[in-house]
């Protein structure tokens, strides 16, 4: 299994068990399959139950790991209660909640709002609720991680995809706020914005994405953003994205987030700490 110390340091810190959202292909999967070469524990959460148990059996088999399935519909009505029904015997150190990509781009009024709700219930009500069920325990025990999947969509609105760009901003503001919230107590937050990556679902609903310019690798961006996690509020996978949405963000994030925890603490009278990271860090 070959781990070493900072396996060690990484379970004593994101451990016993991590809940990856969405870990049956793509990102999420190279997420699961990191975090078993870590000697995480898994919870594997997504609808297509088969892909799950393939990779549940494999991961145990490979990396000695315990897993849980978790066949769920980040979109459905139940889900708090099947989550909370999978882990509350568990201690989840750490939250991945990566699924959210928008499959098809069309004008606003030429998809039914079906669509647009679609996807705030996966990219906003689903986070809210999974972030706010397991986070709430890490932060009584005073330490864990929050992993919330954004894009470079987050950083302006685009005809054609109105409602992926807005509920990814959502992600994006929300892993901010988050990690002001929870550094103090222990918890790392961090949004990871990803750029075109090559995922299965990417692949199958875009005919062309193959060709799409500087295209990362899905295990590129979930090394990646593990190995920021700690570091700030906001991780861009790849270079030449960072460098996007460093001219697309050029105020710095972190005195602009703390000066607006810092207002609304003065507002409701509550207290204020400020709280310190790296902007855009750049460890790849
Ligand atoms: N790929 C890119 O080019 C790209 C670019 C920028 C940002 N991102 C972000 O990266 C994240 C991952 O993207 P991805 O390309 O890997 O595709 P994705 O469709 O967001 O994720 C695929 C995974 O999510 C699961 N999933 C999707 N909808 C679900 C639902 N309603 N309930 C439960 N599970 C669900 C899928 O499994 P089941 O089908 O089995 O449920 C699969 O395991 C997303 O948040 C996306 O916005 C991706």
């Amino acid at each position: 299994m070959g781990r070493d110390e900072r396996d060690d340091d990484f379970r004593a810190r994101y451990g016993p068990w991590a809940l990856v959202a969405g870990a049956s292909d793509g990102i999420g999967e190279c997420f699961a399959r990191a975090l078993a070469r870590r000697g995480t524990n898994l919870v594997l959460l997504a609808r297509r139950e088969p892909l799950l148990a393939d990779l549940a059996a494999e991961l145990r088999a490979r990396h000695g790991i315990e897993t849980r399935c978790l066949p769920a519909d980040l979109t459905g009505d139940d889900l708090d209660r099947r989550v909370a029904d999978a882990t509350d015997d568990l201690e989840v150190g750490l939250l991945v909640y990566n699924a959210g990509a928008v499959h098809g781009a069309r004008p606003f009024h030429d998809q039914p709002v079906e669509h647009a709700l679609g996807l705030v219930a996966l990219n906003c009500r689903g986070p809210v609720l999974l972030a706010h069920r397991l986070g709430r325990r890490m932060r009584d025990r005073g330490r864990g991680g929050m992993l919330f999947l954004t894009s470079m969509a987050a950083l302006a609105g685009s005809s054609y995809t109105a409602t992926y760009c807005a509920t990814k901003s959502f992600d994006l503001v929300l892993a901010e706020a988050l990690w002001h919230e929870l550094t103090p107590r222990g918890v790392d937050v961090m949004a990871v914005i990803a750029g075109a990556t090559r995922t299965p679902s990417m692949l199958t609903s875009n005919p062309g994405f193959e060709d799409y310019p500087g295209l990362m690798e899905p295990e590129d961006v979930a090394a990646g953003a593990l190995a920021n996690l700690g570091r700030g509020p906001v991780w861009v996978a790849g270079k030449a994205n960072r460098e996007t949405a460093k001219g697309m963000m050029p105020v710095p994030r972190i005195p602009l987030v703390n000066g607006m925890a810092r207002a609304t603490a003065a507002i409701y009278d509550l207290p204020f700490v400020e709280v310190a990271g790296e902007e855009f860090p750049e460890l790849d």
